[in-house]
């Protein structure tokens, strides 16, 4: 099957689809079905997380689907239970594990955790690279980090993160750290890219979406592919994904782009942690 999704390119040479398959939240019984659903529905990419608790759901998926693994594009996170680098080592092992593969397209540190760990993400970053560089990762990336965090990266390590997953979604434009990523040929992919449907409900996004016959989640996720960001919406809901996947057989006009980019809240919409504060670590199981 022709994807209709475009690939962006990444800074070490690797591509990543644009649109993916989110799945946090999604319940670990309830993961194998929905990420069947995406790959059914033409997704070729799924997002996922040590935290998630799901990935054995999502290699369960992508092992029923008959789907080559060349042809799916994974990304896991590490848990921030594991930042040591030894602890690292183990959990990257056990993610591969539960996913059923020998590598993982992209690694992410879920979070930098500033004020944990003694604030040293950068030894944990340069355990990501020792994964990069045998081969287990093909790219690497982190989550969640801002501009100075990013820079304190390209200061003591070696490898430069090839993408940055952060909040982004209309009443959370997060232009400054997409301006910075960009300008560092950082690829930023958007989390909760439809603010976890509260923007769906937004009288400007409701006009636009009549406007062009489209649904509200379809007009903000077209709003991000026409800013560049990758995507990754979740659903469990079977139509909802397909729904969200229908994103290329329209455009946006610049003067619809900006008044979806102009419902920017600043750190007023933020809904998940901030990055310079986040500090919640899980229990090892
Ligand atoms: N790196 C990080 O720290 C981080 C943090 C948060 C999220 N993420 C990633 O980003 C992915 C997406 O973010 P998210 O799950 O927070 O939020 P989201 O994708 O913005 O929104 C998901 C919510 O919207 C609903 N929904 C989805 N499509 C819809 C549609 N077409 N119409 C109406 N409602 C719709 C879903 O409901 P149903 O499921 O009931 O259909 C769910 O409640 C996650 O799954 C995860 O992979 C990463």
């Amino acid at each position: 099957m022709n994807s209709p999704v475009p690939d962006i390119r990444l800074n070490d040479g690797h591509t990543i689809p644009q649109v993916g398959f989110g799945v946090f939240q999604v319940p670990p019984p309830e993961t194998r079905e929905a990420v069947a659903t995406a790959l059914e529905v033409g997704y070729r990419h799924i997002d996922t997380a040590q935290m998630y608790q799901n990935e054995e759901g999502v290699g369960a998926a992508i092992a029923g689907s008959g789907l080559d693994r060349g042809d799916i594009f994974i990304t896991s996170k590490l848990s921030n239970a594991a930042h040591r680098p030894d602890d690292a080592r183990t959990a990257f092992d056990e993610s591969l594990k539960a996913l059923g593969t020998d590598y993982i397209d992209l690694f992410l540190i879920h979070w930098p955790l500033p004020t944990r760990y003694d604030g040293d993400f950068v030894q944990t970053w340069r355990t990501l690279e020792e994964f990069h560089r045998d081969g287990r990762a093909r790219s690497i990336g982190v989550s969640n980090f801002t501009p100075h965090q990013l820079r304190r990266l390209f200061e003591e390590t070696e490898v430069r993160p090839a993408v940055n997953q952060i909040e982004v979604h209309p009443y959370l434009t997060n232009d400054q750290t997409r301006a910075f990523d960009r300008e560092h040929e950082i690829a930023t992919e958007a989390y909760s890219p439809i603010a976890q449907n509260q923007v769906l409900t937004d009288p400007t996004v409701e006009a636009i979406a009549r406007q062009v016959d489209r649904t509200p989640a379809q007009v903000v996720l077209r709003w991000h592919i026409q800013l560049g960001n990758v995507v990754i919406p979740k659903s469990k809901t079977p139509s909802r994904v397909r729904e969200n996947f229908a994103l290329f057989d329209f455009d946006l006009d610049e003067a619809s782009m900006a008044m979806i980019s102009d419902l920017d809240r600043g750190e007023n919409g933020r809904i998940g942690g901030h990055p310079d504060t986040m500090d919640w670590i899980p229990r090892r199981s």
